[in-house]
């Protein structure tokens, strides 16, 4: 496997910045010497590696994803969980945590940060039987764009082209990783909607039910440098109709965090009352 679709990369001087000081951090003591507002620092600002589209999620979208999953008690798993931006909001006293990350570095950050969880480290795409119906929760971000060769066999849509593998598989990685009924947030590039992906999309609508289904324009991933617009699904593994909620993140402002408290509270009480509606 290895990186092939470029993405606009902002050129966020501050942000490289903080992120090679981030780095330096790590690389300077052993994670129990750092200080908590070091730790915290390392937790914002820690950039992964490229080279496995290491751009995680911005944490205000972390909350956000996790209002919409609101998982509350059983397994969850991320299956590409960086630094465990996506693990901040949850309540990780009441949940099994599994974590898998391929990036070693990042890995570590993530147990130091987050040492109740189990974490894999490796290949996720390869450990497709290990993982299969065995959650209630998948929470992802995936890597896009990542060229993947090696042939695996276990999956339905190994056909799409080398460039969208990494997302398309990761997708049915999740779905399949999922218990009948178990619920998936995923963030998704904007070309998931493209004819590129329509046997992508025609997996999803055969294996689970689209709850919501939120786009985002390019700012919204400003502190991961890189501009990137998309979609958030969320999915439940079920082959019975259920309401979908379609919205967008356009008027996220990157410099009004709490413009973007109130775009999240309000789309999280629409999305509430979508699902309420659907079960009258
Ligand atoms: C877009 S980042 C997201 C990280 C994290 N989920 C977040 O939201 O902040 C994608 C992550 O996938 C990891 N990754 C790439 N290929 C992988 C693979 N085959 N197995 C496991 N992790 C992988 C990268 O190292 C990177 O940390």
């Amino acid at each position: 496997m290895h990186s092939s679709q470029q993405y606009e990369i902002n050129m966020n001087k501050t942000g490289l910045q903080l992120a090679e000081r981030a780095r330096d951090l790590v690389h300077s003591k052993a994670w129990h010497l750092l200080t908590k507002e070091e730790k915290k620092f390392v937790r914002n600002h820690y950039m992964g590696r490229q080279v496995f589209r290491g751009f995680y999620t911005d944490l205000q979208l972390s909350r956000l994803l996790t209002m919409l999953l609101k998982p509350l008690a059983g397994r969850l798993l991320e299956p590409s969980c960086g630094t465990g931006r996506l693990l901040e909001y949850l309540d990780r006293s009441k949940l099994q945590i599994v974590c898998c990350e391929i990036d070693r570095q990042a890995a570590s950050i993530c147990k130091s940060i987050y040492p109740e969880i189990t974490l894999l480290t490796g290949d996720t795409l390869a450990k497709i039987d290990e993982l299969r119906s065995q959650f209630d929760y998948v929470l992802a971000n995936p890597p896009w764009g990542l060229r993947v060769n090696q042939y695996y066999d276990k999956y339905e849509l190994f056909n799409v082209t080398p460039e969208k593998r990494s997302t398309a598989l990761f997708l049915e990685l999740c779905i399949n990783a999922l218990k009948p009924g178990g619920k998936c947030a995923i963030i998704l590039p904007e070309s998931y909607k493209s004819e590129e992906f329509s046997s992508v999309n025609n997996y999803v609508q055969n294996s689970s039910a689209v709850l919501a289904e939120i786009h985002f324009p390019k700012h919204v991933f400003f502190s991961s440098n890189i501009l990137v617009s998309g979609y958030i699904l969320i999915l439940e593994k079920t082959t019975s109709f259920r309401n979908s909620y379609i919205s967008s993140l356009d008027s996220w402002d990157i410099n009004d965090l709490d413009w973007n408290e109130k775009l999240i509270e309000n789309i999280v009480c629409e999305f509430e009352n979508s699902q309420n509606s659907g079960k009258q």
